[in-house]
Parts: structure tokens; C-alpha cells; sequence
């Protein structure tokens, strides 16, 4: 069954409500909570002074409830006394600012201090609850890198130098790799190098992007060195922590193969009518990160949050589809942020499935008729998703491409993304988001967007996935580097170049708010190129400015497969030109065809997911007669309400 719940923090409760809570969960079909994500200074209140007693009785209701836990580790935000005690633990900014605490997040990923008490607790929460009836799974820290990423403290300087030793063996290799030929930057001992931290102007780009390699790395170790310790102890138990799938400097794939199952928070902004398209690529890729698992929606909202500038609710009937968009892309499980709403602190305004005015009320009755209609499809769990085309994403590509002193500080990977998921989603096109050396030979067709940071080895795998019949869609902004920020030289797109049977010999960003007009037909925005065709056909060219006349679009076979390049950020007409032809080149066709603005169809297994994201009612025929999953009736076609959603075999 697909798991319904959210976050459950009791300690900001009195006891006596607790009973209440474990009865509306019966009521509405609370099956799995998050317990404990900060509750480290309640069960901690000094260094030899734990606290369960109220949790043993927190987890003891859960399991008499039926409920299970996916009990936190708790690490996420150390407690007054331990940074009292500890100052040196808490994290230091690029400009040499101390983040105080109060408010969480605030240690540095290279405190040894910091790694030890958290150890700590984690060795006793283990060995405390390991054979607890309520405890399915662990949550180690929680969104790690969202508040802080790095830190550029003197202990983390000293942790960054022997990253950097282990990578280089010695001085001169990180002297060749960091170009420090380059403003006097030689170093004649690894003693010398110190973090990126404020400069006077661009620090140098590869120990920027070094040094998001090696945060990332050390968020990576403290996640680590807990799993260690929870899988000593309870090796039967998964471990996770939730993601945000698009958080730049965690990098999912670095982590994800080091989690049991992959579980990620998402906030669509209901004020933005496009937002389900974020949901879907942020659903997408933590799909991917393991290999097409089913994983678990650990937060989502049932209505407004309380961190945008203008916090919109959910509209009514909105929550249904917001959730089970999640199941449509792979989830097995289905939680909120969080259980009952705050009464005080930072997230007082932030919606939960209880809210200030109690059960009695809209968020509490969609909550309900959400879970009773999971409950309903149990075989929906497990089932998986298989998708034949791929976007590649790569964070160190990422991090290298979003350095300052850039050609144009209006490009982002983001941006990048998105302008090749929207249309793929738009045409009802599933889609996998894997790491550039994952195994494609699974996809029929495999979308490139942006990949600045090339290595060679990529690039000759991706030419033979071409050659052997692949449909390569590639865009502006690719191969311009090696994996140490050098420009591959000889012409941009460097070792991908012979594929698309182009290159690049100078790029021509454009002003905000500009475009460019392309021949036959179509615009341009963002950026433009002087393409030099060798081998590939223009299909479309600029034709305006001074490159009128030059390719801007263009293809190329490369063995039995076609490479595509776009020299620009194309409107939809110019992306259709080369996605449906690569598609129909491919056989790839949507889940179902012909769908209203708005409406996503996908397939799980033998389900398929109809999804209305519009507030206007739609009415979807079948190609052929269906069981509807909530009253097994056959139908032939589905009236969608706005916001509606049916679940079909
Ligand atoms: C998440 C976080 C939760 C809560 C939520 C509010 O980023 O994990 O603890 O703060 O946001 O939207």
C-alpha cells in the first residue's frame, strides 16, 4: 500500500494531545510518520544527560496505533548547551561570518566535534529503539546543504587540504589542475591553499568547484558515518534522508546509492500554474537516482507554506492532485509537512494535515478523502515506471557552469532543465534523470541539456550509444570544459563535437529580455553561437544580427543514430522541430495522446494516472475501455473535474 502520513512532532505538544492525534490518524489513514527531526535537545539536555521517556511513550502509542516511524536521527539542529559548550562547531560563511544558533542547520559538515556527539546520539537512538514494534525506518538529519552547504571555518580549511591530497598526491598536480600559472596563484605546499572565502575578486573557478566537491563530500561523511552506526545496529532497518532534488550543492547521485530507498521534499507554489512541472522533474530525478525504485515523498505541503513572500494556500481540491502526482512519477509513499500545525515558532503559518482550526475543517476533510483513496488501490505500491528517454544531469557540471565570470550570468542549469523537461512533459513523454556515464542503453532517445563540464570518457560513451541508433538532442553551453574548469580547446563541445558534426567557435550571450530571430521559422533567447558546420546540416539558422545566416539548429547522423544541436534557448516551435523528429525517429509516443492543456496522463505498471493540474474540468476518452480503481467500473472515457484526478487498470 502506498504509505500516508507526514512529519509527527509531538514535543511541541502537551501530552495530552497526543491520543487525539494518534485517533485522527486512524481517521485518516496515517500509516507511516517522521518522528524526531528535531528533537535532539529533548531527548538530550547535556552531555551524559539523555531523555526518552517521552519518546518511548511517543513510539509505544504509534506502534498500539498501528502506525510505524521513520525515526530521525535527530542531528539536523544541535542543541544551546552543545553549541554553548562547542562554538567551534557551528558553521562559518565565505565572508568569515559565525552563524549563531537559534535558528538549525548550524554546524559545520567538518566538525569533528559536531560528528562526535552526533554519533552519539545516534548510537543510542539505535540501540534504544532497534527491536521497537513502531520503528520501519531511519531519517538521518534532514534536507542536508538546504540552510547550510559549506563552511570556511579553519577546521573545515585544514578537512578541504587533505581532500585535496588524497585527490592530487602532490602540490604540483593541484597547481596543473587549478590553472595557477594563472594571477600568481602557484602554491609551493598544500599547507598554503585555503578555502574559497572572500576575496578580492573571483576566487579561482577549480578550487570553487573543488571545493563544492569536497562540501558536498563532507555533508556525504557526517550522512555516512551515521549510517554506519545505524546499520551496525539495526541492519534489517533502511536508512534515508530526504533530498531536495534540486538543491545545487547536494548532489543526489554521489548519495542516493548510499541510501536504502530514495525519498525527497517538494513545495510546488500553488501560485505558480506551472509548478506542477517543477514537482514533475524534481519527482523525476530522485526516481532516477536509484535506478527507477520506487521512493518516498518525505514532505509536501497540504496547503500554503510560510517561507515564500506571499504565502497562497492550496485551492480547494488542489491537494489530491499535488500528492498524487507524486504516485504518477514513483512514489510509495505520500507525506506531509507536517502532521498537526505549529502552534508557535519560525513555521507557526506553515500548513499540516491538522490544522489551527482543527479536524473540523477543509485541509482535514481533503486529508481524509486522500488517504481513503490510496487505501483503496493497494496494488499501486512496487509498481515501477520505464521510461525511454533520458535527460542527463551531471552536478559537477553544474557547480563548474554556475562559476562567476561566465559568458552570460542568465544562463543556470535550472533553466537549462526545465526548457527540455516542459516540452517532453507537455507531449506526455516520461522521463528518466540520470547521470551522464549512468547506463542508457535502456533510452531511445537522450536529451543533453547544458552539459558545460564534459569529460572526454562521457563524451566517447555517448558517441557510441549514438552510433548504435540513439536519438542525441544536445544544447548551447555543452563541452565547454574539462572536469577542472579547462576549456576544451580546438572549438566549443570539444570531444562531444565529432557527434553533432559541429562546433563552436564563439559564443554570443544575449541581453536579458533579447532575442533572436531563426530561419525558416521561430526566436531565440538567452544565448547565440558562431556554429561551424563540419558534417552536420543546418536545419534552422539565425537570421538576424551578425550571424544571420549561420546554423542554429542543426543535425547530424552519426552512425546508425542522429545527433541534434541547438546553438540557442529555442520558443516551443523551434523545440519541436528537433524533439519531434528525434521522438518519432525513435517510436516514442506519450501515454496517452491528445490530452487538454494541463492534464497529465502517466503510467505505473499496469495503472495508468490521469492527473488534472488546471482549475477547468476536462473530459479524457480512452483508446480502449478501462477499470476505474476507485469503484471498478469500466470506462471508456473520464470526466475530470478541476484539480480531478482517476486512477485506471
Ligand atoms: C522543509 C523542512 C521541514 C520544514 C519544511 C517547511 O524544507 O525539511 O522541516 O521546514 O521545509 O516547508
Amino acid at each position: 500500500m502506498i504509505a500516508f502520513g507526514g512529519d509527527y512532532n509531538p514535543e511541541q505538544w502537551p501530552e495530552e494531545i497526543w491520543a487525539e492525534d494518534m485517533a485522527l490518524m486512524k481517521e485518516a489513514g496515517v500509516t507511516l510518520v517522521t518522528v524526531g527531526v528535531f528533537s535532539w535537545a529533548q531527548v538530550q539536555a547535556g552531555p551524559d544527560d539523555f531523555r526518552f521517556g517521552w519518546l518511548d511513550r511517543v513510539m509505544d502509542l504509534l506502534a498500539d496505533s498501528g502506525v510505524a516511524a521513520d525515526l530521525a536521527t535527530m542531528t539536523a539542529s544541535p542543541p544551546p548547551w552543545l553549541t554553548r559548550l562547542h562554538p567551534e562547531i557551528l558553521p562559518v560563511r565565505q565572508d568569515g561570518t559565525v552563524l549563531s544558533p537559534g535558528g538549525r542547520q548550524h554546524f559545520s559538515p567538518s566538525s569533528h566535534v559536531y560528528r562526535r556527539y552526533a554519533a552519539e546520539l545516534v548510537e543510542r537512538l539505535a540501540t534504544r529503539y532497534a527491536d521497537h514494534p513502531a520503528l520501519a525506518m531511519w531519517h538521518i538529519g534532514n534536507e542536508f546543504g538546504c540552510h547550510v552547504s559549506a563552511s570556511y571555518d579553519d577546521e573545515s580549511a585544514g578537512a578541504f587540504r587533505g581532500w585535496l591530497r588524497d585527490r592530487y598526491g602532490d602540490v604540483e598536480a593541484l597547481n596543473d589542475a587549478w590553472s595557477t600559472a594563472f594571477w600568481s596563484q602557484r602554491y609551493t605546499d598544500f599547507e598554503e591553499v585555503l578555502p574559497p572565502r572572500v576575496a578580492a575578486t573571483y576566487p579561482n573557478p577549480a578550487q570553487q568547484l573543488d571545493f563544492a566537491r569536497f562540501s558536498n563530500d563532507a555533508m556525504l561523511a557526517c550522512y555516512q558515518a551515521e549510517a554506519a552506526i545505524l546499520r551496525r545496529i539495526t541492519p534489517a532497518v533502511r536508512v534515508t534522508t530526504n533530498f531536495l532534488s534540486l538543491l545545487k550543492p547536494v548532489d543526489v547521485h554521489k548519495w542516493s546509492p548510499h541510501t536504502d530507498i530514495a525519498a525527497v521534499d517538494c513545495y510546488p507554489d500553488p501560485a505558480d500554474p506551472r509548478s506542477y512541472l517543477w514537482a514533475g522533474l524534481t519527482y523525476d530525478i530522485i526516481r532516477s537516482a536509484r535506478g527507477g525504485q520506487p521512493w518516498l515523498l518525505m514532505e509536501h505541503p497540504t496547503s500554503a507554506v510560510n517561507w515564500r513572500q506571499v504565502n497562497v494556500p492550496q485551492r480547494p481540491g488542489q491537494l489530491r492532485v499535488t500528492s498524487l502526482q507524486a504516485v504518477a512519477h514513483g512514489a510509495d509513499a505520500v507525506l506531509y509537512f507536517q502532521w498537526r500545525q505549529s502552534r508557535g515558532g519560525a513555521e507557526k503559518f506553515h500548513s499540516g494535515m491538522v490544522p489551527h482550526a482543527g479536524p473540523d475543517s477543509r485541509i482535514f476533510t481533503e486529508v481524509k478523502a486522500l488517504g481513503a483513496e490510496l487505501a483503496a488501490v493497494p496494488g499501486l505500491a512496487g509498481t515501477r515506471i520505464s521510461n525511454e528517454v533520458s535527460l542527463l544531469l551531471d552536478w559537477e557540471s553544474w557547480w563548474a557552469s554556475e562559476l562567476d565570470s561566465r559568458p552570460s550570468a542568465l544562463t543556470s542549469q535550472p533553466d537549462a532543465l526545465m526548457s527540455c523537461y516542459a516540452p517532453l512533459f507537455e507531449r506526455g513523454i516520461g522521463v528518466d534523470v540520470v547521470h551522464p556515464d549512468a547506463d542508457l542503453s535502456r533510452y531511445k532517445v537522450v536529451v543533453v541539456p547544458s552539459l558545460y563540464l564534459l569529460r572526454a570518457a562521457t563524451a566517447s560513451r555517448l558517441a557510441d550509444w549514438t552510433r548504435a541508433g540513439g536519438q542525441l538532442v544536445v544544447t548551447f553551453l555543452t563541452g565547454i570544459v574539462d572536469e577542472c574548469d579547462r576549456i576544451h580547446l580546438g572549438g566549443y563541445l570539444g570531444p562531444l563535437a565529432p557527434v553533432l558534426g559541429v562546433t563552436v567557435e564563439e559564443h554570443v550571450p544575449l541581453p536579458e529580455g533579447a532575442h533572436v530571430t531563426l530561419a525558416p521559422s521561430g526566436t531565440g533567447t538567452m544565448w547565440s553561437e558562431r556554429v561551424i558546420l563540419r558534417g552536420a546540416t543546418a536545419i534552422g539558422t539565425f537570421s538576424g544580427g551578425d550571424l544571420a545566416g549561420e546554423p542554429a539548429v542543426t543535425r547530424h547522423a552519426f552512425g546508425s543514430g542522429t545527433a541534434w544541436y541547438l546553438a540557442t534557448r529555442p520558443d516551443a516551435a523551434t523545440m519541436a522541430a528537433v524533439l519531434d523528429p528525434a521522438l518519432a525517429a525513435a517510436d516514442v509516443r506519450p501515454a496517452l495522446g491528445g490530452l487538454p492543456h494541463g492534464v497529465q496522463a502517466a503510467r505505473r505498471g499496469p495503472y495508468l494516472i490521469l492527473l488534472n493540474h488546471a482549475a477547468q474540468a476536462a473530459e479524457i476518452r480512452l483508446p480502449s475501455p478501462m477499470v476505474n480503481a476507485a469503484d471498478g467500473a469500466t470506462v471508456s472515457g473520464v470526466a475530470l473535474g478541476p484539480f480531478g484526478t482517476a486512477i485506471l487498470r
